[in-house]
């Protein structure tokens, strides 16, 4: 058989959302499925890479030939995938809690009669990404996703630039037939001097799609 471009790399891929627990019985959360970031662990695999899927809490059988790596929050997701560095691509599909508790209450937080408002302080979580993208040693190529309700494409170049990314797949959500817990995606891909259209299609073959293109901007 022809051997594809991506055979034999190790491929490193964060997918799902985080949990950043409130207290022992509530959380903050993206609204994810990890769908896009399994059909990508599931196509690369089938293509013989050797890959790692550190994954957010999702409901989705483990690809075959993948190695998975179960994780809560985004600082576990962050230890994760700096554990399983060095790698030869990193693509970051998980849908990250930017803001987590200052504190984890250690008791369930109870209403009260006189509350009618709760403030719970939220401080930044670290822009796993951009940490991998900054640890230039053994990556070829560095792919974000950008899930934006409005001005799709100046966001994803602008994460392009700022994150130094070589790839954004940029998704528009709110939308009908796509995005979150969809099984179907559209995409816009965009790097430095070029970009490509992926017309709505299966999670599936949107990801051999992206990964062909992966392959194509390898080879640059
Ligand atoms: O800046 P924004 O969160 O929209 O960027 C999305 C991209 O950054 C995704 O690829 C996501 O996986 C990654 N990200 C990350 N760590 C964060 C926030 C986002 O790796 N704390």
């Amino acid at each position: 058989p022809e051997t594809h471009a991506l055979q034999g790399l190790r491929l490193l891929i964060s997918a799902g959302p985080t949990y950043e627990d409130i207290d022992p019985v509530r959380y903050v959360g993206n609204r994810s499925s990890g769908k896009m970031g399994y059909a990508l662990a599931a196509a690369a695999a089938g293509l013989g890479a050797q890959v790692v899927l550190v994954s957010g809490p999702v409901q989705l059988p483990t690809p075959s030939g993948v190695q998975r790596i179960d994780v809560r929050s985004a600082a576990q997701m962050r230890e994760a995938v700096l554990n399983a560095l060095p790698a030869d691509i990193y693509i970051g599909a998980a849908a990250v809690s930017d803001y987590t508790p200052r504190q984890v209450a250690a008791q369930k937080l109870k209403k009260t009669a006189d509350s009618q408002s709760l403030v719970i302080e939220l401080v930044r979580t670290p822009d796993i990404l951009a940490e991998v993208a900054a640890q230039t040693q053994s990556l070829k190529l560095v792919v974000g996703f950008a899930a934006e309700t409005h001005d799709v494409e100046k966001y994803a170049r602008g994460k392009l630039v700022d994150k130094r990314l070589d790839l954004v797949i940029a998704n528009q959500v709110g939308i009908s037939g796509g995005g979150f817990e969809s099984d179907n995606n559209a995409a816009t891909a965009f790097w430095q001097d070029g970009e490509q259209v992926f017309p709505a299609t299966s999670k599936r073959e949107l990801a051999e799609q992206l990964l062909a293109l992966i392959a194509r901007r390898l080879q640059a």
